[in-house]
């Protein structure tokens, strides 16, 4: 009885119903990535049916993935972390349950809306007025909920994770409400509120944002509390993950001008947006550091356990994705790298190496713990889905960097008279072996989700239960 008192309830229906989800839209988008990777191969794959063409599903791509599944993951760690670092169970659970279907029922819009051609058409916020106000909804109810909880704690400390998924809370909550500021003329259409340059400016403020709060601080906070938690080590330095979270929120914010180099936005701002960029390697690299670093002494446990393995490599990619991303926001690099397929290698060193290792690691830590099991089902499953993650990874990278630096060269070879060496298309003829190994690379991701699919299934139902649970019906009738 006394035990009960002192044990804080944790709220878990929750975060399993998050964590599941994070399988099922992680599967379902990427099935879609690897469609469109096959559509850019084969472009009659979309059978001439509007719905199924490159242009509407590579939207509903992005959504899935950086929503749906990255979004999924980062509610269910969030939810689990806050919880078990504060010692308080989740500030009002319905209004917890509520931000589970509300956001289940934006992925479902999300589905719908953008096959139909439904779109305000910018990049990562595509989505119309009418789910934009449930997108707001849900995450202020977000917002409650995780600081609630915070200040219901038992304990007085706050721990560094929950500062990285505090800080990604707010400015999703700020990104999303400004930049989707818009007049509606019916219920499928709006016009943003903003104008031209600024238009631009405002949107890719939130892009990248959304990529450095979205994609890197919440994953920052699931880094912060997994990585100790399964070497079983403390974080290698608190004050350096300190230091890690401020320099990173004051940075970020001002980087995004370096997606519009060389436009109409005044030089200036350009100049700006390289320099935070650059300096921008400093914070990345010193939290990466402390994750890596956390393992020290201990290095021998990355042999024995495949889960440690997905969040050590996750971090390895997080370091080549943060080198790459300033020395791209150089001008004259950028003038190369723009609009070839090496900003498609950089996005998906993060998003596949990054983003979906972590969370793939995070998930297979979390999953056994939810169902009340030892552990995962079948570890050599999680090997094997390990290395067809990694694989997948570096043959998916490896084929875009190549392809897009060739096109950034093709474009730009010129003849002793000046014409252009090569027409456009003959650079997309040069690029098609680059798009097969990228499908291929994408296929075996994708396989190593539905192994993950598999190992889960059989964690939380395994035979043995199923038995208990009927003879529990038995002994009950
Ligand atoms: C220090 C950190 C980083 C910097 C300075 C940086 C910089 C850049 C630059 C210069 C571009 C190319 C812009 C263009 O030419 O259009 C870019 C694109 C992009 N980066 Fe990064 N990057 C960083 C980290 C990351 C990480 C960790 C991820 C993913 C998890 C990521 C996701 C993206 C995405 C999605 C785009 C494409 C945006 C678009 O045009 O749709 N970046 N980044
Ligand atoms: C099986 C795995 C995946 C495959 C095959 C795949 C494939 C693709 C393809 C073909 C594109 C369009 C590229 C283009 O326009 O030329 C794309 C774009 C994109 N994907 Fe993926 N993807 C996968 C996983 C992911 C994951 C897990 C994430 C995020 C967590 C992600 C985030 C993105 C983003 C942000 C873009 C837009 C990039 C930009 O505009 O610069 N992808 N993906």
């Amino acid at each position: 009885m006394e035990k009960k008192l002192s044990t804080p309830q944790y709220e878990d229906s929750v975060i399993r119903g998050f964590a599941l989800m994070t399988v099922v839209w992680g599967i379902v988008g990427m099935l879609v990535g690897v469609f469109i990777a096959a559509e850019l191969l084969w472009p009659e794959l979309n059978f001439d049916i509007p719905w199924i063409t490159y242009s509407r599903l590579r939207p509903l791509h992005t959504n899935a993935v950086i929503f749906a599944f990255g979004g999924s993951a980062l509610f269910a760690t969030s939810y689990w972390c806050v919880q078990r670092t504060c010692r308080a169970g989740l500030f009002l659970p319905w209004l917890a349950k509520f931000t589970f279907w509300g956001w289940q029922a934006v992925i479902v819009s999300a589905a719908i809306t953008l096959p139909l051609g439904i779109t305000q058409g910018k990049e990562y916020a595509e989505l119309e007025w009418p789910i934009d106000v449930l997108i707001a909804i849900v995450w202020v109810s977000y917002a409650i909920v995780f600081f609630g909880t915070i200040a219901k704690r038992t304990v007085s400390h706050i721990y560094v994770a929950n500062w990285f998924f505090g800080a990604y809370i707010l400015a999703v909550a700020l990104l999303h409400i400004v930049n989707s500021a818009a007049i509606p003329i019916n219920l499928f259409h709006s016009y943003s509120a903003y104008a031209g340059a600024t238009d631009a400016m405002v949107q890719w403020w939130y892009g990248h944002n959304a990529v450095g709060f979205f994609l890197t601080a919440g994953f920052l906070g699931m880094m912060y509390y997994f990585v100790p938690k399964q070497a079983g080590r403390p974080i290698y330095s608190y004050r350096l993950s300190i230091v890690h979270f401020w320099a990173l929120i004051a940075v970020y914010m001002w980087a995004g001008p370096h997606h519009l180099h060389y436009t109409s936005l005044p030089d200036w701002v350009q100049s700006l947006g390289m320099v935070f960029s650059l300096i921008l390697l400093a914070p990345s690299w010193g939290g990466m550091i402390n994750g890596v670093m956390t393992l020290s002494g201990a290095w021998h446990k990355l042999r024995e356990d495949p889960i440690l393995k997905f969040l050590i490599v996750s971090l390895s990619f997080y370091g080549m994705s943060t080198f790459e991303g300033p020395m791209m926001s150089i001008r004259t690099v950028n003038a190369l790298s723009h609009y070839t397929d090496w900003t498609i290698g950089h996005v998906h060193s993060g998003a596949l190496g990054w983003v979906a290792m972590i969370s793939i690691g995070s998930i297979y830590a979390l999953i056994p713990k939810l169902w009340g099991r030892k552990e995962m089902h079948s570890i050599p499953a999680i090997n094997l889905h390990f290395w067809l993650s990694t694989i997948g990874t570096v043959l998916y990278i490896v084929a875009m960097w190549s392809a897009g630096v060739m096109q950034g060269l093709m474009w730009r070879a010129t003849e002793a008279d000046g014409t252009l060496t090569y027409s456009f298309v003959e650079s997309l003829k040069a690029t098609y072996p680059f798009y097969a190994v990228r499908l291929a690379g994408g296929l075996v991701f994708f396989s190593g989700m539905l192994v993950m699919a598999w190992n889960v299934w059989r964690t939380i139902a395994p035979p043995q239960a199923q038995a208990v649970r009927i003879t529990g019906a038995e002994a009950r009738a």
